[in-house]
């Protein structure tokens, strides 16, 4: 059985308070809270379930409250930022500007090439990108042979020739007094992590969730380092988030923490209780450590780790 994850299910971060993480992600960022609750394995740490209004796989992302205990930090094994998609660069200023006007630092929009990106960091420090839909993958490659040759950015586009002074100038003109319709974000654009490994990890995503690789390049801030992406991609679109993206560090010790401010895990999804049974069964055939199948507040899911150290989660979508 060929089994090919549709997308992101959920990622799931850590918070110190959440209070302040209700505060930030439904009345400033716009997401719904769906639930708050204890959670499931731990009863005493309560957990935050946000998304869009009907809680679509892809749009959800949780949080895991834990008081007193140290920030975390990114490196290998680890997710460094989730993007969050935005449907025109016109809307991306507008949120620039929104932030900006609340006093949260922006950096960018950066020309990424197939998205442009502004970054910023929530009350704990996790770093959060918006990212545009447009140009897409096939800017520089056409649809059947994304990933097959390494692309490479621009001179502009890197670190140290980039126009700082002019990207740090470029905002929406006017106040924004709220987030307006076309601002909405539309979900999980992608997600970036850090591994050790980038071909070893093309194999892991390909055989362990159905993931393809399906773009090369570089890192623009470090260019001797790879930035890869992978994506569920059939050679005739790549699915809406599903883009799982990661800085190369070869041979680098500098390993992830968990802790506040740090992503905890990264969910996939599964059609269902039946298919979730048949990612059990390949998983553990691939010789993983994978938990049983464990019911959830919303959906049932398997835990398993991937080599380079990533938490990973394959939840059902009904
Ligand atoms: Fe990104
Ligand atoms: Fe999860």
């Amino acid at each position: 059985m060929n089994l090919r994850t549709r997308g992101f299910h959920h990622s799931t971060m850590v918070a110190r308070d959440s209070n302040l993480t209700i505060q930030f992600y439904r009345d400033f960022l716009g997401f719904t809270l769906l639930l708050r609750a204890a959670n499931t394995d731990d009863p005493d740490t309560e957990q935050l379930f946000f998304g869009d209004d009907a809680g679509t796989p892809g749009t959800l992302i949780t949080f895991l409250e834990w008081k007193n205990i140290p920030r975390g930090r990114w490196g290998v094994g680890g997710i460094h930022h989730i993007a969050f998609g935005v449907t025109s660069e016109a809307a991306q200023l507008k949120w620039k500007r929104w932030l900006n006007d609340h006093d949260v630092v922006v950096s960018g929009p950066y020309d990424r090439g197939w998205f442009k990106s502004i970054y910023f960091t929530d009350p704990d420090g996790q770093v959060l990108e918006i990212a545009t839909a447009e140009p897409g993958y096939t800017l520089d490659e056409p649809i059947e042979s994304l990933g097959t040759t390494v692309q490479m950015p621009r001179e502009s586009q890197l670190r140290g020739h980039r126009d700082e002074e002019a990207i740090a100038a470029l905002t929406h003109p006017l106040p924004v007094g709220s987030i307006e319709p076309d601002m909405r974000l539309t979900g999980i654009h992608h997600i970036t992590g850090m591994t050790n490994d980038v071909h070893m990890m093309t194999e892991f995503y390909e055989q362990a969730l159905g993931l393809r690789l399906i773009k090369k390049s570089v890192n623009q801030d470090d260019p001797a380092t790879p930035h890869w992406f992978w994506a569920n991609y059939d050679g005739k679109q790549v699915a809406p988030h599903s883009s799982l993206t990661m800085f190369g560090w070869p041979t680098s010790n500098y390993r992830a923490r968990a802790g506040v401010g740090q992503t905890h895990h990264v969910a996939f999804r599964a059609d269902d209780v039946e298919q979730l049974g048949a990612w059990h069964d390949h998983l553990s055939s691939m010789q993983l450590d994978v938990t049983p199948v464990l019911r959830r507040q919303y959906y049932s899911s398997v835990y398993f780790t991937a080599p380079d150290g990533l938490l990973m989660e394959i939840a059902t979508d009904s």
